[in-house]
């Protein structure tokens, strides 16, 4: 048996766990395993290496991912898509473990259609992937971000200032809610729910007008304020998936707030320091089990599937089930965000 390994998309802590975890448990079964480098890209350019327990050593801790990444989407163009096939036959595939978020697993899902033998293994740190209670990456984001609001607060309470921090969450509020609770932030918005700055600007002078001179807003990167009801974009341009690059939403916030309450107002984005450095223990937990199952998804023959954790139980998925939808936070824990606002 001989099991191709890439990871797809933006990284996320956990990533290198995973993938010693698939060596490892692969290796335990008398499988072979090669790395495919940045993605489906490297598929297609055949830029493989070797993957054996010494060129797994010692990637536990450590961040990114030792195989790169990247957003190719091999589906756009008709000769990638023959490439992408012609090159798993040479390669001498038996099996693709794909590891990534929502476009990786939707790559997964239409190579698996097309019959080839193809385990997905979800990770993001906006924990938004369909059918998963968790995907890795996503705790070491909120630990993250939750220091840095903690840092925040110090300098905003010291300064009297208001201080927006953007967090990332594309279409999910995920690391915004969790690490806005966390950090005891004032006011928490969400992509989820379009939100009313006429509000956001009452609490924030409420909190001055109890006597808290200061206050800590935070916002998820996709959140949009009625009325504009449209993503804050860094620019036009979109990747092979079709997403635009998010971002502006706290500058944005930092004027209107300076400008509506007179309170002195900064912000600050976060971006990819959240998806940086080493995971944490639940992450590589996390990410060491999901390598496993996969592996031994592939012992039983049991393809077209993404592990999931549903509980404390790791669950196969069918691929299409997985692709189907991004899980947002749901209505019922929303209210959340709102419970300790002014
Ligand atoms: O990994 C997902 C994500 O973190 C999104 O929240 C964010 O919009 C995107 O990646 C940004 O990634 P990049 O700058 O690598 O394209």
């Amino acid at each position: 048996m001989k099991i191709g390994v890439l990871t797809g998309g933006g990284d996320a802590p956990g990533l290198n766990p995973a993938i010693r975890a698939v060596v490892r448990r692969a290796i335990s079964y008398g499988y072979q395993v090669i790395g495919i480098r940045r993605g489906w890209a490297g598929l297609l350019e055949l830029d493989t290496i070797p993957l054996d327990r010494n060129a797994v050593s010692g990637i536990l801790p450590k961040g990114g991912t030792m195989l790169g990444t990247s957003r190719t989407n091999p589906f756009v163009k008709e000769e990638d898509q023959k490439k992408l096939t012609e090159n798993i036959k040479k390669l001498g595939l038996d099996a693709i473990v794909a590891i990534g978020g929502d476009d990786t697993q939707s790559v997964a899902n239409r190579l698996s259609k097309l019959g080839y033998n193809v385990i997905g293994i979800p990770k993001t740190i906006d924990n938004d992937l369909w059918g998963t209670d968790r995907t890795f990456g996503f705790d070491t984001a909120v630990s993250i971000a939750t220091e840095a609001i903690d840092r925040i607060h110090t300098t905003a309470e010291s300064h009297q200032r208001t201080i927006v921090v953007e967090v990332m969450g594309r279409h999910a509020g995920w690391i915004a809610l969790y690490s806005g609770i966390a950090g005891g932030a004032d006011v928490i918005l969400l992509p989820e729910e379009p939100f009313d700055l006429n509000e956001v600007c009452s609490m924030v002078k409420k909190r001055y007008d109890e006597g808290r001179n200061f206050a800590v807003v935070v916002v998820a990167e996709g959140a949009v304020p009625k009325g504009i009801e449209d993503f804050f974009t860094r620019n036009s341009q979109k990747d092979a998936f079709g997403h635009e690059r998010l971002g502006g939403i706290g500058e944005w916030l930092e004027k209107e707030i300076e400008e509506r309450t007179g309170v002195e107002t900064r912000s600050v984005v976060l971006g990819h320091v959240q998806r940086g450095g080493s995971p944490t223990a639940y992450d590589r937990i996390l990410a060491t089990r999901f390598g496993i199952a996969a592996v031994d998804l592939i012992k039983q023959g049991n393809f077209g599937k993404m592990v999931s954790l549903q509980g404390e139980k790791i669950v196969p998925l069918p691929l299409e089930e997985a692709v189907k939808a991004n899980r947002v936070v749901p209505e019922d824990m929303r209210w959340l965000a709102k419970v300790f606002s002014p």
